[in-house]
């Protein structure tokens, strides 16, 4: 294996994102609300970082643990079943790992799970055994299989998996459900979760060790900034001091709030920061509390 420090340093960050699909859009959004911008280029296939040294490399998805592990790309947006795919096979033939996930990204939630046609009355894993089970997330399905002991066939398939069953390929697939709209129209049922999924920021093993490091640790900070601030929300509003006691109960999810004196009154001025839904139904048990002129205000950005 070639040491980090052969590898040219490079000044840039390079981020791997999925060209089109259920990721690009979200995976977009999300580095644009860590204050990164691109200029685009004409094939749209590299945009060229502007408000700071961040580029974008648009990509099929399948591809994106492999450049990392390459190092064309330094880190990666990706489905956290793609990458433990990816890492089972290859360990599967003995070589290292070369990409982890750094953090998970909240969106593009989806599961790995077995389904078997509509007619199988199911009652146990056990059945499968002697079965074959198309998939394209061969190392996952193995993995799982050699887990429970179950002896079955893998068949792989890169795509159309659903059909497998209908066409006398398989006898139960494993797949990625998301709505399970899919499933239900090739007449087929969930039975077993492998994996939960969901987007995930993905890099190398190793920190970087050249100025991409605090590239990387800025990026870092602001998209927990970013991920924090998702469902949070800034609650103002008013009360007697007396009622205090029975409206902080009401806001479990709340950092300690910031309690003002209103000037000649018995009333204190409040906001809170709320990490979890502010509902009508819970304004309205606030201001049976004794919450006066409740506001709810979005958060634009946080710094811890
Ligand atoms: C996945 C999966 C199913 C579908 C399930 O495909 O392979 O076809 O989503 O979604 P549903 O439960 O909401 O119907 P994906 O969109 O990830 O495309 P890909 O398999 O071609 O990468
Ligand atoms: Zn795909």
């Amino acid at each position: 294996m070639t040491p980090p420090s052969a590898a040219p340093a490079r000044d840039r960050l390079r981020i791997a994102i999925q060209k089109s699909g259920r990721l690009a859009e979200p995976a977009r959004a999300l580095l644009s609300s860590c204050g990164l911008s691109w200029r685009e280029s004409r094939d749209r296939l590299f945009c060229y970082g502007e408000t700071l040294p961040v580029d974008l490399l648009l990509v099929r998805d399948d591809d994106i643990p492999g450049l990392i592990a390459d190092g064309v790309c330094d880190l990666g947006i990706v489905g956290r079943n793609v990458l433990l795919e990816q890492d089972g096979e290859r360990r599967g033939i003995g070589r290292a790992p070369a990409f982890r996930e750094w953090r998970a990204l909240g969106f593009g939630g989806c599961r790995l799970a077995l389904a078997v046609p509509d007619g199988w009355e199911w009652r146990s894993v056990s059945q499968l055994a002697g079965k074959r089970i198309a998939t394209s997330y061969p190392a996952l399905l193995s993995q799982w299989l050699a887990t429970q002991c179950i002896d079955a066939k893998v068949v792989v398939l890169s795509g159309s998996v659903e059909i497998a069953p209908r066409l006398g390929q398989a006898d139960a697939i494993c797949d990625l459900v998301s709505s399970g709209a899919t499933l239900a129209a090739n007449q087929l049922k969930p039975v077993q979760t492998l994996i939960e999924s969901e987007a995930v920021l993905a890099g190398p093993e190793q920190a970087f060790d050249d100025v991409r490091g605090e590239l990387a640790d800025l990026l870092l900070r602001r998209l927990d900034g970013a991920l924090r601030i998702r469902h949070s929300k800034l609650l103002l509003f008013q009360a007697p001091r007396s009622v205090l006691p029975d409206l902080l109960p009401l806001l479990p999810d709340a950092e300690t709030p910031t309690v003002m004196q209103v000037d000649g009154q018995d009333s204190l001025a409040l906001q809170a920061l709320c990490h979890g839904a502010l509902t009508w139904q819970r304004l309205e048990e606030l201001k049976r509390a004794g919450a006066r002129g409740l506001m709810v205000l979005p958060v634009e950005g946080m710094l811890a």
